[in-house]
């Protein structure tokens, strides 16, 4: 059977980043190392880093309490307030914030200093947005959905735009299609200037697609991840539709050997949050 496994399965390049950054911290041994947040949406992956001395703290009231070690910051990046308690506590900081994350930070720091009105597209509940919203030096407004961006409209229209300019980002995991729609509908905002800055990424266009084009051309097609992962669900779907032999797995012992074709070829692609050993193990498994 030939096996062949997706280069854009598992962590995208931030994750990694960050994932990695902190395997590196607890190998240097400057302890005690805390995330600010889980490094990742994966129990096992923060369960090894904690056996390592890697431990994440939830809040600014938990950050607050330490009082030496270093703070890792993950790939979705935190508000310039928690870069500056950091250094406040005399903590080490270091930053795995993803340079495409990192970006929008300098995007709406220099947008708000310079005058501007920023909307950012995304959910504001989200890690990613609450930590851009925290490098705005203006109030900014989120807005996530149709009906948001509509009332938005209605309540600026009661304000004089004409010589103020707007700004519009993106959460970088936003939807294509709703992030251009939800574009269309603030338009309509009589504002001197409006700069449309499409700042989603690619990495999980990039997956499904690769998904979907080994999908189509695979006997057999496993997709490894959590459950409960959103994103591996569409994965699943994605491939299904190709492959009517697609099979779900979250760990190696859900791998049933038995239902895979006793020869062909078998596609692997696996979500956002499954580890890179996991991947390897399943594809190992499969060749032997
Ligand atoms: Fe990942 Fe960075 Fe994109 S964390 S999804 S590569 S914005």
């Amino acid at each position: 059977m030939k096996v062949t496994v997706a280069r854009s399965a598992g962590f995208c390049f931030g994750v990694k980043r960050a994932v990695n950054t902190c395997y590196e911290q607890a190998q240097e041994g400057r302890k005690p190392i805390y995330t600010f947040g889980p490094i990742i949406h994966n129990e096992q992956v923060v369960d090894d880093l904690k056996e390592k001395g890697v431990f994440p703290i939830k809040d600014e009231a938990e950050l607050a309490k330490i009082r030496e070690g270093t703070v890792i910051i993950r790939s979705h990046g935190v508000s310039e307030k928690i870069y500056k308690q950091i250094h406040a506590q005399g903590l080490t900081l270091v930053d795995a914030t993803c340079p495409f994350v990192k970006k929008i930070h300098r995007i709406v720091k220099e947008r708000t200093d310079d005058g501007w009105d920023v909307v950012i597209v995304g959910r504001a509940v989200h890690p990613e947005v609450e930590g851009i919203c925290g490098w705005a030096s203006s109030p900014v407004a989120v807005v996530e959905t149709a009906g948001e961006a509509r009332e938005l409209v209605e309540e600026r229209k009661k304000q004089s735009l004409e010589s103020r300019k707007l700004c519009i980002v993106s959460q970088t995991t936003f939807q294509p299609d709703k992030f251009r729609n939800l574009v269309e509908i603030l338009k309509e905002l009589r504002y001197s200037s409006v700069d449309v800055l499409n700042t989603i990424c690619n990495a999980t266009e990039e997956r499904q697609s690769e998904a979907r084009d080994l999908a189509a051309a695979s006997d057999a097609m496993l997709v490894i991840g959590g459950r409960n992962s959103s994103n591996t669900q569409k994965l699943y779907e994605i491939c299904k539709r190709e492959c009517p032999s697609t099979f779900f797995i979250q760990k190696l012992v859900d791998l049933d050997i038995r239902q895979l074709p006793p020869c062909g070829c078998l596609g692997i692609t696996a979500g956002a949050s499954t580890p890179n050993n996991l991947i390897e193990e399943v594809s190992k498994r499969c060749q032997n």
